[in-house]
Parts: structure tokens; C-alpha cells; sequence
């Protein structure tokens, strides 16, 4: 029985973009997306223990903030709150995801505190409340609340889940540099407005005409077809561009995958990290030996379903 257990440790998966349309600049600083969301097989374990009141953070990479700015401490400040519930756990973050990857390591943790503190507490927030209180500590978060393949829209926050799609093997690269999110979704904006003749004609028209054709619609319509070995032909990410513009070994990285059979390489999110995907596990193995450490660390992953990247084994709720 989870609800009223005094520990509960769960896996916090990341994510990788399939494709990742911006469609513009909104009136709140934010971007409109249009982005098909697929979690991974990588992932940071969370410990929770009920504690003595307040919120104690502990995490095992050094780098990482354990007070108030940290997602994970957001997470668990918020969720008391909207329970009305007062504070008393302990955290523990044991991470392998890395950061400023472009693979959603905070949003996720934040996601998974708020699962496992949520069932906890005996499930006082049912999960449209939880995906509500977790917009506001980032966009990616109500993601994580779903999880396994998604169509996210909005500024992150509104979510259809998808038919899951068939396993795909990854090789994720991830270079010493990290990429400030702010930073890509900024640049983006300033090569935009210096060079509006570059606007994808579907960026041009989105305000007139919402049945416009995006590679998010591409891939949804791959995915419902289960055609799966268009998958990785149509991997899109508007963000690449200006990222490769400053860091050129993030294209160095994607020629490296595929002279190494990948299949189709992108850049994860906002970067730094890259993934490939090969037709098999072993195809994705035998490109990390070939590739080695020469560009960073290597991860060989593969896609997940929204049942596993739910992180708790235990777990029977969740009617989606
Ligand atoms: O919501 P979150 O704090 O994760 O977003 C980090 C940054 O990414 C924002 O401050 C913003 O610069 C950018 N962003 C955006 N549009 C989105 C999501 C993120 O401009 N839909």
C-alpha cells in the first residue's frame, strides 16, 4: 500500500523531442509549441521519507541547488500547499540525468515528487490538479505527469496522449557544454526577426490559419499509421539551428551518429545532448564503442511506454 507509507522511492524518466515546432512569440514571454514528447529509458531514482516538518533536500551531484530554486523542492512545497497539508518529508535526488541536456532532468523530478508525495498523502490531488500545479513550476512538467509518447501543446501545458510507438533504440550524446533553454528560445527569436524570409511558410500563416501542417502533424500521422521506420526521417527540432550556429559540435555529433547507422539524429529539446536511433540495441551499442568519449558522455537508451515512465512498479492508478 503506497498512500500512508513511510518511503517511496520511484524513477524520474527523462524525455527526448521527436519534433519541436515553435510556433511563435506569445504575449507572456513564452513560445507556443507544437511538440511530440517521448520518455526515455534514462532516468534519476527519488527517495521520499516522511520526515520532521519542512522540506529537506539532499542530491548526490554536488552542482545541483538542494534549497528553494530546485524543481523537485518546488514540487513538494507546492503539492503541501494545495493540499493544505504542512510539510514534513525528506528527498533524496540520485541523478544520472544530465543537465542543461535538453532531456527535462528538473521538470521530471519535479513531475515525480509531485506523483509519488501526491499517492503519499493519500491522493488528495486528482491528475488534471497535479498537471495544473505542475505548469506552474515549468512547461515541461505536466508532460512528465503523463508521460510515454504526447503531443504537447500550449506552453507546455496542455497534453494528448498518443498511441504508444514501437521501441526505438537510442545512442544519447552529451557534450562537456550546456545550453541555457532562455538562451536557444531567445536566439531562435532574434534570427526570426532578422531574417523573417526563413520563417517556415506554416509559422507565416499560423495566426490565419489553424489547419497548417507542422512536423509534429507529420509525426503524429507516422505514429497512428505505425509506420514506424519514418520515425526517425522525420525527427524536427526548430531550436537545432540556432544551437549549431554557436556550438557546431552539436552538428559534429550528428554526422558522428549517422556515419555510425543512425538512422536519424536530433538535438534533445533546447541541448546540449544529441540521440540517434538505430535499428537495434546492438546497432546503438557497437556506434557508442565506435564513437567513444571523444564528444561527451554516451547513454544507450531506448523509448519507453507512459506505464513505465511512470516510474513506481506498484503503481495501479491513473485511469489514462
Ligand atoms: O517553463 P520553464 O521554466 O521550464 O521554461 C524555461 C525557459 O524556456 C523560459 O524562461 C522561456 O525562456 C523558455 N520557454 C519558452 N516557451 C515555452 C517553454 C519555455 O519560451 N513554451
Amino acid at each position: 500500500m503506497i498512500t500512508n507509507s513511510t518511503e517511496l522511492t520511484i524513477r524520474s524518466h527523462a524525455k527526448v523531442n521527436l519534433t519541436l515546432d515553435i510556433l511563435g512569440l506569445r504575449d507572456d514571454g513564452y513560445h507556443s509549441l507544437r511538440s511530440v514528447m517521448q520518455s526515455i529509458g534514462v532516468y534519476d531514482t527519488i527517495t521520499l521519507r516522511r520526515s520532521s516538518p519542512g522540506i529537506h533536500l539532499t542530491c548526490s551531484d554536488v552542482r545541483i541547488p538542494i534549497n528553494e530554486r530546485n524543481l523537485a523542492y518546488k514540487a513538494a512545497e507546492a503539492l503541501y500547499e494545495a493540499a493544505g497539508i504542512e510539510p514534513a518529508i525528506d528527498i533524496h535526488l540520485e541523478k544520472k540525468i544530465p543537465s542543461q541536456a535538453g532531456m527535462g532532468g528538473g521538470s521530471s523530478n519535479a513531475a515525480s515528487v509531485l506523483r509519488a508525495l501526491n499517492l503519499m498523502l493519500g491522493e488528495p490531488l486528482n491528475l488534471s490538479a497535479l498537471c495544473e500545479v505542475g505548469a506552474n513550476i515549468g512547461s515541461d512538467v505536466p508532460f512528465f505527469l503523463i508521460g510515454g509518447t504526447a503531443l504537447v501543446q500550449g506552453r507546455g501545458e496542455d497534453i494528448e496522449a498518443l498511441p504508444s510507438i514501437s521501441t526505438q533504440w537510442m545512442l544519447i550524446i552529451k557534450p562537456p557544454f550546456g545550453i541555457s533553454t532562455p538562451w536557444a528560445y531567445r536566439r531562435l527569436d532574434e534570427i526570426r526577426a532578422q531574417e523573417p524570409e526563413a520563417l517556415p511558410k506554416r509559422i507565416q500563416s499560423i495566426e490565419c490559419n489553424e489547419t497548417v501542417c507542422t512536423s509534429s502533424d507529420r509525426m503524429i500521422e507516422c505514429i497512428e499509421a505505425k509506420d514506424w521506420d519514418l520515425i526517425p526521417k522525420l525527427l524536427s527540432n526548430d531550436l537545432e539551428a540556432p544551437s549549431i550556429e554557436r556550438y557546431p559540435d552539436i552538428e559534429g555529433i550528428k554526422e558522428a551518429l549517422t556515419a555510425s547507422s543512425a538512422k536519424g539524429a536530433l538535438m534533445c529539446g533546447s541541448g546540449s545532448a544529441v540521440f540517434g536511433i538505430f535499428a537495434n540495441e546492438q546497432e546503438a551499442q557497437s556506434a557508442a564503442e565506435k564513437i567513444g568519449n571523444r564528444y561527451g558522455r554516451l547513454f544507450v537508451t531506448r523509448t519507453i511506454n507512459r506505464r513505465e515512465s511512470w516510474g513506481i512498479d506498484r503503481l495501479e492508478h491513473q485511469g489514462i
